[in-house]
């Protein structure tokens, strides 16, 4: 397939690009280069510099593309609630632009990157796609209401989408890392600490209703959502709308992680405890079992995979 990667020069972006590529597919990534890099597109990809705002002088009828992958997004939970014109604007109006675009250029298939954030806080062990969703943050609810678009899309015009909520992506593939200019992740906060440039990691609340009083999340490898992206591209068909959550179904605490960075990288990683950081759920762990029926995906990859790999990448770059 031709595909138009949205977003293909940020983390996650260019680790599906990257898959996409080896699976034999084709790629062009569209991205305006706001938090992404252009040598994070990897070799073999084309690439055009432009907002979704543009997407049509790219996806036009004549151009060829059987399918978009859709990541161009903003993603900090912390900046939503700041700036919430910013979220609405870019993401529901980028996916409104990119959705005209595909429906003037007749590209009928399309694999958009979701979020656990469209759930907020469920009060629930494994959170299933039946779970109630009520985002406790802008980000959340703008990709709740894109997931809603999407669903409109195909019932009316006969889009084939998949939405896929990621739970907490980590770790590294292809060379590809985490590279934001202000990391909020838990892991490469950790990994900075590594590499001396963090003195040490703020434990974010120690007081939850969990173990060991820190907050649990369901971490997952970047490259096992890549191959969730490539499956479901080729399972979707028209007038589908699936919606799949990607995460291990393990959960792990802050301390839990803390102690695999320590582990994968002989680091002590000084750590002092710190108020909770406002809007974070105690626990946050997914069921996938409805995309592991439909299409055979399951995460391959532990934790410890995730945060040797994302560590490996760094050392690789020399940098944070
Ligand atoms: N944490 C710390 N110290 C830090 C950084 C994080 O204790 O320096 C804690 C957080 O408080 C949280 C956990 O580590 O409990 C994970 O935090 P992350 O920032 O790594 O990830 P989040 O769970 O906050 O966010 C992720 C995605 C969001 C998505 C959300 C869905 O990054 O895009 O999951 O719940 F919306």
């Amino acid at each position: 397939m031709l595909v138009l990667v949205a977003g293909g020069a940020g983390y996650i972006g260019s680790v599906v690009t990257a898959a996409l590529l080896e699976a034999g597919h084709e790629a062009v990534v569209l991205d305006d280069l706001s938090t992404g890099h252009r040598d994070a597109v990897p070799d073999g990809a084309s690439f055009v510099e432009s907002s979704l705002a543009d997407v049509g002088q790219t996806l036009t009828a004549d151009a060829g593309f059987d399918a978009v992958i859709h990541l161009a997004a903003k993603s900090l939970v912390g900046e939503s609630e700041q700036r919430p014109e910013l979220y609405w604007r870019q993401n529901v109006g980028g996916a409104m632009d990119l959705l005209d675009a595909m429906r003037v250029a007749d590209v009928r298939r399309i694999v958009f990157s979701s979020s656990a954030a469209t759930y907020g806080e469920p009060d629930t062990d494994l959170i299933t796609e039946d779970a109630r969703t009520e985002p406790t943050n802008v980000y959340g609810a703008t990709k709740l209401t894109i997931d809603r678009m999407l669903a409109g899309e195909s019932r009316v015009h006969g889009l084939g989408a998949v939405s896929l909520r990621y739970f907490n992506a980590a770790g590294a593939a292809y060379g590809l890392g985490e590279r934001h200019a202000t990391e909020t992740h838990l892991i490469p906060i950790a990994l900075q600490v590594v590499t001396g440039d963090r003195d040490y990691l703020s434990v974010y609340g120690t007081d939850y209703p969990t173990p060991d009083g820190t907050c649990v999340r369901d971490y997952i490898h970047v490259a096992d959502l890549a191959a969730a992206h490539l499956l479901t591209l080729e399972a979707v068909g028209p007038g589908e709308h699936r919606i799949y959550n990607l995460g291990c179904g393990s959960g792990y605490s802050v301390r839990e992680v803390l102690t695999a960075v320590r582990e994968v990288t002989g680091h002590p990683v000084p750590d002092q405890d710190a108020p909770r950081r406002p809007g974070d759920p105690a626990r946050l762990v997914a069921s996938s079992d409805r995309i592991a029926l439909d299409v055979g995906w399951a995460a391959r990859r532990s934790l410890t995979d995730m945060v040797r790999d994302a560590y490996e990448v760094l050392q690789a770059r020399g940098t944070p």
